[in-house]
C-alpha cells in the first residue's frame, strides 16, 4: 500500500482514512500527491477489508487549497491541458465513479482543486470552520478538475455562476444550505460523523453500493468535463493566467485592467 509523508492511510472497521499530509501548504495538491492518491485508492478497491473511503486533509485550517499553484505557474498549455487530463484519469473520476462509497471529511478551507476533490466524493461533511470556493478566475484559470460540471450538477446554474464568476469563498452554513454539503460539523465531530455515515452504508449490500453509484453517475455525461479540460488549457496562454498566477506567488492582488 502507498504510505508516504504526504499521504496517510489507516484501516479500522472497514474504513480506510486517507489524510493528505502536506499542511504547511495547506495540502495543496501536486503531482506526488495525485499519483499516491490514486496509488491508495487502487489498493483499497481490492482490499477485502475496506468497505468505505473516508479522505481527510491534515490540520485544522485546510482540507486542500487547491492545485499547487508553485507547481504550474509556467506550465504551457500543453502542460496545463495535461494536468487537467491526467487530474480527472488519476484521481477526480476515479473517485467519483469509484466501487466503493467515498466521503470527504472537510476539515477546513476546501478551494478550487481542494473543492473539486471533496465534489468527486460521494458525499461530504465539514467544519464549522470551513469555506468553500472556486478562486481559479483570480489566477487567469477555469476550474480544471471537475468544478465546473460537479458544482452545478450539486447546487445548480445559477449559484454555481456565482461561485466560478465571483471566485467569492461560502461558509460552510451556506454550503449545508446548497446542498453543497451534507452534514456540518464540530472539528472534533468531524471523523466521528464521517464515520458514523460510512457505517451506515457498510451494513448494506456492496455490490448494491457499487450498482447504485454507477446508476446515479449515469445521469451525467463526460462531454461537459472534456470540455472543461479544453478550456482549462486554453487558459495557460494567456498573459492573465501569467499575471494571476505571479500576483498569488508575489501575494499581491491581479491587475486584469
Ligand atoms: N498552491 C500552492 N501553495 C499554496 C496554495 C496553493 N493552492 N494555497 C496555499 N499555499 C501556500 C501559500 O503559498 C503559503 O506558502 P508560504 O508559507 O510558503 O508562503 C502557505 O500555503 C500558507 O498559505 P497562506 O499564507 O496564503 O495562508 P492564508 O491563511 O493567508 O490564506 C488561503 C489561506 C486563502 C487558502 C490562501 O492560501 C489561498 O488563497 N490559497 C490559494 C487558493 C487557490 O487559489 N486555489 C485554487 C488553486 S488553482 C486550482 O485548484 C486549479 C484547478 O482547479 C485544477
Amino acid at each position: 500500500m502507498a504510505d508516504s509523508k504526504e499521504v496517510i492511510v489507516s484501516v479500522k472497521d472497514k474504513i480506510a482514512l486517507i489524510t493528505i499530509n502536506a499542511p504547511k501548504r495547506l495540502n495543496a495538491l501536486n503531482r506526488k500527491i495525485i499519483k499516491e492518491l490514486h496509488q491508495c485508492l487502487y489498493d483499497l478497491k481490492y482490499d477485502a477489508n475496506v468497505r468505505v473511503v473516508v479522505i481527510t486533509g491534515a490540520g485544522e485550517k485546510a482540507f486542500v487549497a487547491g492545485a499547487d499553484i508553485k507547481e504550474f505557474a509556467s506550465f504551457s498549455r500543453k502542460q496545463g491541458k495535461e494536468l487537467a487530463q491526467s487530474g480527472h484519469d488519476l484521481l477526480f473520476n476515479k473517485i467519483a465513479n469509484y466501487s466503493k462509497p467515498v466521503i470527504a471529511a472537510v476539515n477546513g478551507f476546501a478551494l478550487g482543486g481542494g473543492l473539486e476533490l471533496a465534489m468527486a466524493c460521494h458525499m461530504r461533511v465539514a467544519t464549522t470552520n470551513a469555506k468553500l470556493g472556486q478562486p481559479e478566475v483570480s489566477l487567469g484559470l477555469i476550474p480544471g478538475y471537475g468544478g465546473t460540471q460537479r458544482l452545478t450538477q450539486l447546487i445548480g446554474k445559477g449559484k454555481a455562476f456565482e461561485m466560478i464568476l465571483t471566485g467569492d469563498m461560502i461558509t460552510a452554513e451556506e454550503g449545508l444550505k446548497l446542498g453543497l454539503l451534507n452534514y456540518v460539523v464540530a472539528q472534533e465531530e468531524l471523523l466521528p460523523k464521517a464515520f458514523e455515515i460510512a457505517n451506515k452504508t457498510i451494513k448494506n449490500s456492496p455490490e448494491a453500493l457499487r450498482k447504485s453509484i454507477k446508476a446515479i453517475n449515469g445521469v451525467f455525461g463526460n462531454i461537459g468535463l472534456q470540455n472543461e479540460v479544453e478550456l482549462f488549457g486554453q487558459c495557460f496562454g494567456t498573459s492573465e493566467f501569467k499575471e494571476g498566477t505571479q500576483a498569488f506567488l508575489e501575494k499581491r492582488k491581479p491587475n486584469f485592467d
